[in-house]
C-alpha cells in the first residue's frame, strides 16, 4: 500500500518474518543470500494474494443485549433520534451492559472479535461507552484489553464515556461531563486507555462539552478522536482537528471548514458505511472534497448494537465502494495503512514492510479489487498474527 504502483502490488513476492516482526519484504528473486541461509521454516502460499492484516479502527465491541426490538420499531416508522430521545437507543444497551459481569462481557466480546479475526482483521479499536458509570466503564475497558491478550490481536482501547447521558444525570449533562473527565486519570493510570472519544451531536454532547473532555485527555497526554457530524453539522471536526485528533468518524455532515482543518492537522476521515446503511441515512459524506484536500480516508465496521450490528469489515469495504464511491484501492488503504494512522500505529501496522508487525492475510483471491467486490463470504485462507498462523 505504498502508492508507488496500484495497491503497491508486488507479483511473486516473499516475506521473511523473525519473531513477531517482518524482517524483509520484496520480490522472491531478490531475497538476499545472507538472509536466505537463516530461514528455518518456509511456507509456500501458492498464487495467493497477500495483504497486511486488516485493521478495524472503530468498534464498540463490548456490550450486552441487542436492539432487535428497536430495529422493529424503526421499521414501523420511528427514527433513531426519536428512540434515543424517548430513553431507548444507547441507554437500553447501557442497562444491559451494567447488569453483565466482566466475564460475561468478555465472552460476548471475544465471540465478536473471533468473527473479525477469521475474516482477516488483526488489529482493532474497541471503545467503552455502554457503561456510563465509573465501574462499568472501567470494566468494559478491561474487557477490551483482555480481548487483545486472549487472541493476540493488537487492540487499542478508547474511552467513550461521553457517548450518551445516563439516566441518573438527566437534565445535568455538564455534571456528567465533569464525571467523565474525572474518571480519565484513573483509567489512564490503570493502563486502560490509548485514546479518548466523544459523541458530539444533537443526541450526544455539545462542542463546549466535547472540549472539556478533550482538555482532560490532553492533560494526560492522550490522543483524541470524535464521533463528528453524523446526524448534523456541529463543526465538531474542526474542533477535534484543533486538538490534533487521530480521526473524525462518521462525518456525513462534514463542512468545508471541517475538511480544511482535518487536512491541516493530518486527521484521518473515518467512514462508517454500514451505519449509514443501517440507519438508512441519505446524506453522503463529502468523499470527493476529502480526496481533493488530501485527507487520508479510512473505513471501519463501527460494530455496535444500535446503528451497525454487522461483523464484517469486508462488507464495510464493499459498502464504502457502492454507497460512498470509494475505489477498491481506497477501501483497502482505508482498512490498512490509513486505519493504522487513525490508531497512531502507522509506524508498525497496516503495511507489509521490514520492521512492521508480521500481521498478514493470504486470500483465496486473485486480485485485490475482489476484497471489496465479493460480499457475504470468507476468503481468508490463512491469517498470520505476529508471525504465527492462526487459521488455514
Ligand atoms: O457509532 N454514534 C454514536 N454511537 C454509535 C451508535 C451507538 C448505538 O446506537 O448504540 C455509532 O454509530
Ligand atoms: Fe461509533
Amino acid at each position: 500500500m505504498d502508492g508507488a504502483t496500484p495497491y503497491g502490488w508486488l507479483p511473486d513476492g516473499a516475506l521473511l518474518t523473525q519473531g513477531d516482526t517482518l524482517r524483509w519484504v520484496g520480490p522472491m528473486s531478490g531475497l538476499p543470500a545472507d538472509l536466505r541461509g537463516h530461514i528455518t521454516d518456509e511456507v509456500d502460499l501458492g498464487d495467493r494474494l497477500v495483504t497486511p492484516g486488516l485493521i478495524d479502527a472503530h468498534t464498540h465491541l463490548v456490550y450486552a443485549g441487542d436492539r432487535a426490538r428497536e430495529f422493529e420499531r424503526r421499521l414501523q416508522g420511528a427514527t433513531y433520534e426519536e428512540i434515543a430521545r424517548a430513553g431507548g437507543g444507547i441507554r437500553s444497551t447501557v442497562a444491559a451492559t451494567r447488569a453483565a459481569s466482566e466475564d460475561e462481557l468478555l465472552a460476548l466480546a471475544l465471540a465478536r472479535a473471533r468473527q473479525l479475526l477469521a475474516e482477516g482483521v488483526t488489529t482493532l479499536e474497541i471503545k467503552s461507552g455502554y457503561g456510563l458509570d465509573a465501574d462499568t466503564e472501567a470494566r468494559c475497558l478491561r474487557v477490551a484489553r483482555r480481548v487483545g491478550s486472549a487472541l493476540g490481536v493488537t487492540v487499542r482501547s478508547t474511552s467513550l464515556g461521553a457517548h450518551a447521558l445516563p439516566p441518573e444525570y438527566d437534565g445535568r449533562p455538564d455534571d456528567y461531563i465533569d464525571a467523565v473527565a474525572a474518571w480519565l486519570p484513573a483509567q489512564a493510570a490503570a493502563g486502560l486507555l490509548d485514546a479518548v472519544d466523544v459523541f458530539c451531536d444533537t443526541i450526544g454532547f455539545t462542542p463546549a462539552q466535547t472540549r472539556r473532555v478533550f482538555d482532560a485527555a490532553r492533560a494526560l497526554g492522550l490522543p483524541v478522536k470524535l464521533h463528528a457530524e453524523q446526524l448534523s453539522n456541529q463543526e465538531g471536526a474542526a474542533l477535534a482537528a484543533g486538538y490534533g485528533a487521530l480521526s473524525c468518524d462518521h462525518i456525513e455532515h462534514l463542512s468545508a471548514s471541517g475538511i480544511a482543518a482535518m487536512a491541516q492537522a493530518g486527521t484521518v476521515a473515518m467512514l462508517l458505511p454500514t451505519a449509514y446503511y443501517f440507519l438508512r441515512d441519505t446524506h453522503l459524506p463529502p468523499v470527493q472534497a476529502l480526496r481533493e484536500a488530501g485527507v487520508p480516508i479510512a473505513v471501519a465496521s463501527d460494530h455496535n448494537p444500535g446503528s451497525s450490528p454487522g461483523l464484517s469489515l469486508l462488507l464495510a469495504m464493499n459498502m464504502a465502494c457502492t454507497l460512498f464511491r470509494l475505489t477498491p484501492e481506497e477501501a483497502l488503504a482505508g482498512t490498512t495503512v490509513h486505519a493504522a494512522r487513525a490508531l497512531g500505529l502507522q509506524a508498525t501496522h497496516g503495511r507489509l514492510a521490514a520492521g512492521c508487525r508480521a500481521d498478514f492475510v493470504a486470500w483465496n483471491l486473485n486480485h485485490p479489487a475482489e476484497l471489496s467486490y465479493w460480499f457475504g463470504h470468507r476468503p481468508a485462507q490463512r491469517v498470520v498474527l505476529g508471525g504465527r498462523s492462526v487459521s488455514n
